[in-house]
Parts: C-alpha cells; structure tokens; sequence
C-alpha cells in the first residue's frame, strides 16, 4: 500500500515537471558573444527565470572580423554558463528565424542596456516576425552595474592595459590577457578634481 503511494506521488511530480517543460517554451539568446561580458551573463540569468531552457547561440559570420575565432567564443561561453541550469551553448548561421525552426523554439532573447540600443533591436524584431509572426522577441534589461558594458569597449580597453575586472568572467579576462599581454603595471592614475 506504502509503495502504491509513493509511486502515485512519484508519477504526480513527474506530470508536473514534463507540464512545465511544455509549457515554459524554448528561447534563444543570439549574438556574436566577441566575447561574452558579465553583462551577457546577467541577461541569460534573467531569462532563466523566464525560460527553463535559454540556448545562447553564437552566430557564424565568417565576413565579420572577430578577436575570438568561433571555436574559442563557444568555449569560454560554456566555461561560463556551465553553473546555469538550463543555458545551453550553441552556434548558429543563416537566418536566426531558421535556427529558431531548427530548435523548436519560438521567443528571441535580446538585452537592452540604453535607449540608444532601442532603434536596432525594434527594426531586428520586426523583421524576424515578418519572417515568422509566430515567433515573438522579449527584451530584457540589463542591471545598471553593466550598462555600459559591451564586447568592443571590452576589447578595447583590454588592448589598452585597461582593468576590465568584474566586468567579464575570469576565463574571459585570462583569455585577453594572453592575447594583449599583461596589464601594463605602472599605470598612473589620473587624479580629476571636479569642482
Ligand atoms: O551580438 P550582435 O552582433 O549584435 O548579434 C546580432 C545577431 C546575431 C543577433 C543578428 O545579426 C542576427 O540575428 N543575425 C542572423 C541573421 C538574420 O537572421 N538576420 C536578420 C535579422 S533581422
């Protein structure tokens, strides 16, 4: 009788979790993570509480130049989320609508840091739901903290000796350390009076 019960409450959780699997669709957050930053994180915490499975995919763009070849991106965003339940890493080319297909996935992930970011991503999300008017993309924004934050400021002051700590995750701050050297050591620190 004990084992009927436990079997019941067995098969109860297990209905519940595959409802909730079912119910809580796939999304997928694309850039071109060149790297990712801490700001890049925060956004596929966000949608974690949102989405059981968020697939960060990396786009293929063999014409756009990057610092981190694919393979490279691919493994320092997996170093990265490997802590995440749920973030899957993945790389995509083509139309990100087709991956979308591809994945049985129907939300776009972006993250918006200012209202400048605002123009582009309005124009991107009305094209994919003409492609495809099923598939809705949810913006979210960023914690303050990384606002400013981007990719190409990252590199950018990475190659200048600049402390990028806090702002990317180890593995990406030992990567560009190796790439551009150590940070230069004898910097010296400009004293602004604002009066
Ligand atoms: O990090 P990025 O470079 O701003 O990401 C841009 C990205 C990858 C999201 C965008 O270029 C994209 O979706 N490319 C895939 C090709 C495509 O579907 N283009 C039409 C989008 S409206």
């Amino acid at each position: 009788m004990g084992s009927d019960k436990s079997h019941k409450d067995e098969g109860t959780a297990e209905t519940a979790a595959a409802v909730r699997r079912r119910s809580s669709p796939i999304a997928v957050y694309p850039g071109s993570f060149d790297p990712v930053t801490n700001g890049h994180l925060d956004i596929v915490k966000r949608a974690l509480t949102m989405f059981d499975t968020v697939i960060v995919a990396v786009l293929k763009n063999p014409d756009k130049k990057a610092l981190f070849p694919l393979s490279e991106r691919l493994e320092l965003l997996r170093k990265s989320v490997a802590d995440l339940e749920g973030a899957v890493v993945d790389s995509f080319s083509g139309l990100l609508v087709d991956y979308l297909h591809h994945r049985g996935a129907a939300i776009i992930v972006k993250g918006l840091r200012a209202v400048s970011d605002f123009e582009y991503e309005f124009q991107m999300a009305l094209m994919n739901r003409k492609i495809d008017s099923r598939i809705e993309t949810v913006f979210l924004m960023t914690s303050y903290r990384y606002a400013f934050l981007s990719s190409s400021l990252i590199k950018e002051v990475a190659a200048l000796g600049g402390d990028i700590s806090g702002l990317v995750p180890t593995c990406v701050e030992a990567r560009l350390g190796e790439k551009f050297g150590a940070r230069v050591p004898d910097r010296i620190p400009q004293r602004i009076d604002m009066e």
